[in-house]
């Protein structure tokens, strides 16, 4: 299996997580494109999607599934997203194709946080990928030497604005041994809007796909 073979399996298996008439929270990235692609064939079943992107949107309303104002939405059960990094205790590095402040707000909005992924994604510990953290454009240099403080090695990432307006400083190098404090180190810097550690909300299922099909993990 290609790895994006891998990817397309495992966003196939979370359609079992899906319940009629319900309003889906949906990611970013090539994985969740499979997953959205995917839900298409089941679109009369459910009531829509909260977004957590344009790009994303744009794909759903493609397919003719309704994108919901998630300010207009009590409740979310399920949340399906990638990752760009995944530790056995369900922390993660998100934010590659740079979404995830939204990503991290219809995350802590849903029940529960399914991510999808191939296995090249599962890591020992975070790190290796660089940590993306979204940034008000005026605080740029400040952020980054605040962040240089924390043990990083900050690298803008030329040519990307968020859908937010922001943009990205991806951060090389830094030793993650405690995500969930890390992550609030970062957000405690004035100008951060917010960093793709997601460890204090990690995921709750992991569909792992694989050379042998998918797995979920719990
Ligand atoms: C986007 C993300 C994605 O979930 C992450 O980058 C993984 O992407 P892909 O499914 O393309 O490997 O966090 O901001």
């Amino acid at each position: 299996m290609t790895q994006d073979e891998m990817k397309k399996a495992a966003a196939i298996k979370a359609l079992e997580f899906i319940e009629n008439d319900t309003i889906v929270g949906v990611g970013t990235g090539s994985t969740v494109n499979h997953f959205i692609d995917a839900l298409a064939t089941i679109k009369d079943k459910i009531t829509g999607a909260v977004s957590s992107s344009e790009e994303s949107s744009k794909r759903l309303i493609a397919h003719g599934i309704e994108v919901f104002d998630l300010n207009n939405v009590d409740v979310l059960d399920v949340y399906i997203d990638g990752a760009d990094e995944i530790t056995k205790h369900m922390s993660m590095i998100k934010g590659g194709g740079a979404a995830l402040t939204r990503e991290k707000i219809v995350a802590a909005v849903a029940k529960k946080f399914i991510c999808i992924a191939d296995s090249s994604k599962q890591v020992e510990l975070l790190g290796d990928f660089p940590l993306p953290v979204e940034v008000i454009p005026m605080a740029r240099s400040y952020v980054a030497r605040e962040l240089v403080k924390l043990g990083g090695d900050p690298e803008y990432r030329q040519g990307v604005i968020t859908d937010n307006g922001n943009v990205i400083l991806d951060v090389h190098n830094l030793n993650i041994l405690d995500p969930k404090q890390l992550e609030t180190d970062i957000n405690a810097i004035v100008g951060v809007v917010t960093n793709g550690l997601f460890a204090q909300r990690g995921a709750d299922v992991l569909i792992l796909g694989s050379e042998s099909g998918s797995q979920v993990i719990k």
